[in-house]
């Protein structure tokens, strides 16, 4: 045998004995316990409400919760989803519930719809973020956290009879590893009995052909497995939401009343609402928080500590130490800073030469241009001095040319007047 394998079994913990007890002795009261301290703490539930504008899902929430949550209509003309969360505390006997309702305000009003789904995947991240910091402090105070994590997202589908919108699929395919999604049809009184059955399956098999993976209803504990399974294939839940209250026989339940009738909230013949509450709220509350928290939170937890550098150690390699994984990315941080250093600096330089260059380059053109000006500046000068010496030589001429006229002139003047004394002296001669 090696010498490993005798260590380990050295080191293996020895099988617990089970032993009986003599009488009472009261730690079966430990449950008792859990459920006192669960209650005077108080509980946080978070609900996520993702469906386009107006689709119910102010009338909804009031109708589950059976009261009124302040809630302002959305405008139909934002210009990007906003996630607006709203904080609430309830009683109901000695249970505090402190509820939070976030609304994916302006879902699918976009004319560009491709990144509609991202503020929701940021939001419900940064619940995660928040959670990890809190857990990371060296003074952690998780008991009174108020936990922000969402617990479920209600994804309300319109009611069209036909099949999800590709901004549904693109949205739930995003959400599915991050949160509880129960996909619910909304205002179901505007579709027909048949019409909803077809919707239904339809709906089904596009989420499963798309891999969308939407929370199932838990089956693993006895208690409530046949109620989840049944209520598993009831899903999409097909919901109609009102808190008027209209008279029906003698009672006077929440319905919805139209001119051909009364949609009763609470029928099941009527809806799915009474499902929903039941699995929402009253069967699988704890278990939509138990699994936000060991699955959803627990993929966000183990991909950003990864990311941080943070490992764990298999059976055969050194016990993880987190002094030396601080350390090592103490070291990486601040080789990729100085590396990062030396490419500005680089940079900088590689900018500076260019720019030197780019100046020379410049001055070189702008000297062949001052060279270029400067050469037909006096090749014209060399024309005009040419045409001047011209001018001159042509004035000279010209001069010359006067003279000798106006000399012609005086001669023919002079010729003129001494031309009749010549005629007298040849008259006397005769
Ligand atoms: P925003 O918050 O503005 O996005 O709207 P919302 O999704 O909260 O819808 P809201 O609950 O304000 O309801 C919008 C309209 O739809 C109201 O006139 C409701 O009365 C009506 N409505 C709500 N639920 C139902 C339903 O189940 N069926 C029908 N037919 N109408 C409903
Ligand atoms: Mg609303």
């Amino acid at each position: 045998m090696a010498a490993t394998d005798l260590e380990r079994i050295s080191n293996a913990e020895p099988e617990p004995r089970s032993l009986s007890l003599g009488g009472h002795v009261g730690f079966d009261s430990l449950p008792d316990q859990l459920v006192s301290k669960s209650v005077s703490q108080g509980f946080s539930f978070n609900i996520l409400c993702v469906g386009e504008t107006g689709i119910g899902k102010s009338t909804l929430m009031n109708t589950l919760f059976n009261t009124t949550f302040e809630t302002e209509e959305a405008s139909h003309h934002e210009e990007c989803v906003r996630l607006r969360p709203q904080t609430y505390d309830l009683q109901e006997s000695n249970v505090h519930l402190k509820l939070t309702i976030v609304d994916a305000v302006g879902f699918g009003d976009q004319i560009n719809k491709d990144d509609s789904y991202r503020p929701i995947v940021d939001y419900i991240d940064a619940q995660f973020e928040n959670y990890l910091q809190e857990e990371l402090k060296i003074r952690r105070s998780l008991f009174d956290y108020h936990d922000t994590r969402i617990h479920v997202c209600l994804y309300f589908i319109t009611p069209t009879g036909h099949s999800l919108k590709s901004l549904d699929l693109v949205t739930m395919k995003k959400l599915d590893s991050k949160v509880n999604i129960i996909p619910i049809i909304a205002k179901a009184d505007t579709i027909s009995k048949s019409e909803l059955h077809k919707f239904k399956i339809k709906i089904m098999g596009e989420l499963v052909s798309n891999g969308v993976q939407i929370y199932q209803f838990p089956t693993d504990d006895e208690a409530v497995a046949e109620i989840n399974a049944v209520m598993n294939a009831h899903l999409p839940f097909a919901v109609v939401g009102s808190t008027e209250e209209v008279k029906v026989g003698n009672k006077l339940v929440r319905a919805r009343q139209y001119p051909w009738g009364v949609v009763q909230v609470e029928n099941e013949n009527h809806c799915d609402f009474v499902k929903l509450r039941e699995m929402l709220i009253r069967v699988n509350m704890e278990d939509l928080r138990e699994q936000t928290h060991s699955r959803h939170y627990e993929l966000y937890r183990r991909c950003k500590l990864e990311e941080m550098g943070f490992q764990d150690s298999d059976g055969d390699s050194q016990p993880f130490s987190l002094q030396e994984t601080y350390e090592a990315k103490r070291k990486e941080f601040l080789s990729e800073l100085q590396r990062k250093e030396e490419e500005m600096r680089q940079m900088f330089v590689n900018k500076v030469k260019e720019t030197e260059l780019e100046l020379k380059e410049k001055e070189r053109e702008l000297h062949e241009k001052f060279e270029h000006l400067k050469r037909i500046h006096q090749e014209e000068k060399r024309k005009v001095e040419e045409k001047r010496r011209e001018l001159e030589e042509e004035t000279n001429a010209f001069n010359c040319r006067k003279a000798a006229m106006e000399a012609l002139q005086s001669q023919a003047l002079h010729a003129t007047s001494q031309q009749p004394l010549r005629k007298d002296k040849d008259k006397k001669k005769f």
